[in-house]
This record gives structure tokens, C-alpha cells and sequence, in this order.
């Protein structure tokens, strides 16, 4: 099956996710494979908004995120999350909750994959209290997310765990 996403120009950052939630459910409706259907949202994400990076950390094994389905330049591939959290992706992991940062040079012990991320966000997928996988975006410039990407990405996080963990 062949899929075209379609974004209208000039549109603000509500109109897209509005625009593109219901293109990501129809995309991961037919397959049930959810790497294969974490490579698409990353895909969807990425090119909807032009981010650095943009892309999953999987839970390996209760103690560390391994590098999963992304958009964007190469990233580090373990981020430990327990006991002791490394990073936004480890903090969001570990505390199970949306990070929004600013400005990652003011958040200590950012993880800098990449020297050019400016800003990021972190939404944790939490399923019977065990953190599943986080997606992480990462911006070129500061201040790129707000409480809009937070919850319409913890919306289309939901509808993964439908899909995957319910
Ligand atoms: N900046 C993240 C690490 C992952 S990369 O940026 C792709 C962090 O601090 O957890």
C-alpha cells in the first residue's frame, strides 16, 4: 500500500498534528509490526515538521533505552534510565512523564547526540507502569515545543499502545 501525507502550507503547529493524527492511526490501522510502524510515525513526524531528529528509544531491558526507528543524523544507541537516569530520554523514562526543554543547554545531563539541538521534547509510552519506549524530538532552535506537541503526541502515543500493548 502506497501513502502520500498531506500537509497543508502555511498551516500553525495544531493544524498539522490535526492534519497528520489521523494519517499516522491510518498508517499503523494495516500493520501490526510496531517497529515497522515506528519507522512511519518517525517518517510522518519528521517530515511534517522538519526537526533535527526525530525518533524512538526502546526499553532493552528494564534498565536501558536502546535506539530504535529515527529520522535525522546518526544518535547514540544506549541511554540508561535505571537506577540512574542519563539524559531527557532517561529522566522521561524513569519519572514517566512528557519533558518539554527550552533550552537543552540549561537541562543537566542533556545527552548531546547531536551538537546543533537547541531545544527537544520527550514523551514517555507507559504500559501497567513499565516505561515501553520514549520518542524524542530534537530542534535546531530553542523553544521549538509547548504544551500543543505534548499533548497531541502523547494523543498518537496512546493510540500505539492501543494498537501494540492493549
Ligand atoms: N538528547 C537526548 C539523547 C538522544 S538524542 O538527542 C537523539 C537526551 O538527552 O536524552
Amino acid at each position: 500500500m502506497s501513502h502520500q501525507l498531506a500537509i497543508s502550507k502555511d498551516a500553525s503547529k495544531a493544524e498539522i498534528y490535526d492534519e497528520i493524527l489521523p494519517q499516522i492511526e491510518a498508517v499503523i490501522e494495516g500493520e501490526d509490526n510496531l517497529i515497522a510502524n515506528l519507522a512511519n510515525i518517525a517518517a510522518i513526524l519528521h517530515e511534517a515538521f522538519g526537526n533535527l531528529w526525530t525518533g524512538f528509544y526502546v526499553n532493552d531491558d528494564g534498565k536501558t533505552l536502546v535506539l530504535g526507528p529515527f529520522q535525522g543524523p546518526l544518535a547514540c544507541t544506549r541511554i540508561p534510565f535505571s537506577p540512574i537516569p542519563r539524559g531527557v530520554c532517561g529522566a522521561s523514562a524513569a519519572q514517566q512523564k512528557t519533558f518539554i526543554v527550552p533550552d537543552v543547554d540549561k537541562f543537566e545531563g542533556h545527552i548531546a547526540c547531536s551538537s546543533a539541538s537547541r531545544s527537544e521534547i520527550v514523551v514517555p509510552l507507559v504500559v501497567d507502569g513499565t516505561t515501553k519506549l520514549v520518542l524524542d524530538i530534537d530542534s535546531l532552535e530553542l523553544n521549538s515545543f509547548d504544551e500543543v506537541d505534548a499533548r497531541c503526541l502523547e494523543r498518537m502515543l496512546d493510540h500505539v499502545k492501543s494498537k501494540h500493548f492493549g
